[in-house]
């Protein structure tokens, strides 16, 4: 990018800025950047970082709505900074700000502990639930079988479901929406067999019972999971988990 970008037009980007070492709080601070039309919110910042203020911090990798590490509020909602562009905030101005529901760890970059945390606990991959030896090939899924979770395979783990969830801001605790995609993907995967471990988490304490079905987690997915129908598949299949518990005393079966 070059320091002549804009053709005359200005946009005024205010970023919520947080230096731990120096700040005691967050603040907004604006810069006037020069945008062509075919310009992102990312490439903005990225004008801001070169050109103007070489210490402002964010996560981004990708630059074409692959990588999930360019989350952030543009003007208050969850959006793709990548995927979001200048052209579309007509009144000149446009606010960001690190993730809702995150801690920040340095302007629009938020700490993914507990994400990564809840991610482990679900064992985001295939556990197999019969042995197969190399000589039997590859075990291949049918047109039928991967439809029932190709959506959910296409979570690129953004955050933007968890800033749009309501209850994740009021219960950290809860697993989330991004979280329950994921599951999903796995549980329903017939190559799997580790269903029933994934669902101690879903019927857990802080699981899918959290949700009160707002589905704002599903309106800003930039890659159209739909986690809400994964979290109500899930509140589905544990609530019939709990039933056949209490008829089968010795713990049961699922
Ligand atoms: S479900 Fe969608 S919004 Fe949530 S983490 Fe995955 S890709 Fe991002
Ligand atoms: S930079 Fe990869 S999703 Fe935006």
């Amino acid at each position: 990018m070059s320091e002549s970008r804009g053709n005359g037009k200005l946009i005024r980007i205010e970023v919520l800025r947080y230096r731990p070492e120096q700040d005691e709080e967050p603040f907004l601070q604006g810069y006037e950047v020069p945008f062509t039309d075919d310009m992102s919110v990312l490439q903005g910042l990225q004008y801001i970082k070169d050109w103007l203020d070489g210490t402002l911090s964010f996560r981004w990798s990708c630059r074409m709505a692959i990588c999930g590490s360019c989350g952030m509020m543009i003007d208050g909602e969850p959006r793709l900074a990548c995927k979001t562009f200048l052209r579309d905030f007509p009144a000149g101005s446009v606010r960001v700000e690190a993730l809702a529901h995150f801690p920040i760890e340095r302007d629009l970059v938020i700490r993914m502990d507990d994400f990564l945390a809840k991610l482990e606990s679900i064992k985001p991959w295939i556990i197999p639930k019969e042995e197969r030896s190399l000589a039997q090939g590859e075990y291949l899924q049918t047109p039928a079988q991967l439809d029932v979770y190709e959506q959910f395979s296409s979570c690129i783990n953004c955050l933007l479901c968890y800033a749009a969830c309501p209850q994740y801001g009021l219960n950290p605790d809860f697993v989330g929406p991004g979280i329950m995609a994921l599951l999903h993907r796995y549980n329903a995967d017939s190559r799997d067999g580790a269903a029933p471990e994934r669902m101690e988490v879903a019927g857990s304490e802080a699981g899918v019972f959290n949700c009160t079905a707002v589905g704002y987690c599903s309106e800003v997915c930039p890659k159209h999971v739909d986690p809400a129908n994964a979290v109500n598949q899930n509140k589905t299949r544990a609530a019939g988990d709990y039933f056949l518990r209490l008829v089968t005393p010795k713990g049961g079966a699922r």
